[in-house]
């Protein structure tokens, strides 16, 4: 089932998501889901807040179907650790036709569980690594644009608030 994508503005979009605690059928067909709606926006990363639902899941595929096995399901994610600096242009799905370029650490390794319940490490490098911390953030709550200045963040929001006001979010 393809979900539609939930945009800036959806307060659930600024909550703090809940962990998962149940590794059964519903949850794998929930992360079926989100993959499906995830490639639907073109997008290489999903959090369920995205959906609409403030659960502590995230699924990322970096090659966007190239590469079966980039499939990544992140439940209950953690940055345990992060090295150096790498800038680049950002995106979301929940803000559709905005980037703005972003710095964070070059390397990251996330703690998390699979689908199953079972706990992995996995260490990632520029885009992965970006995506690691991207949809960590935003199961707390918080949105890339959090990392730009407010001058520009600032900027985004009046644009966004003028689409909104003329029905084009
Ligand atoms: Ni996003």
């Amino acid at each position: 089932m393809i979900y539609p994508i939930v945009k800036f503005g959806n307060p659930v979009l600024e909550k703090t998501s809940e962990p998962v605690t149940v590794f059964d059928d519903e949850l794998k067909k929930l992360i079926e889901d989100m993959f499906e709606s995830m490639y639907a926006a073109h997008g290489v990363g999903l959090a369920a807040p995205q959906i609409g639902i403030g659960k502590r899941i995230a699924v990322i595929d970096v090659t966007f179907k190239e590469d079966p096995k980039a499939k990544l399901v992140l439940v209950n994610p953690e940055i345990i650790r992060t090295e150096g600096k790498h800038t680049q242009s950002e995106g979301c799905l929940s803000i559709p036709d905005f980037r703005e370029n972003v710095t964070r650490p070059n390397k990251v390794t996330v703690r998390a569980q699979d689908a199953n319940g079972k706990f992995f490490e996995k260490t990632g490098e520029e885009l992965l690594a970006r995506a690691f911390l991207h949809e960590t953030d935003h199961l707390n709550g918080k949105l890339y644009i959090s990392h730009v200045s407010a001058l520009k963040r600032d900027l985004m929001k009046r644009k966004i608030r003028k689409l909104i006001k003329a029905g084009e979010w």
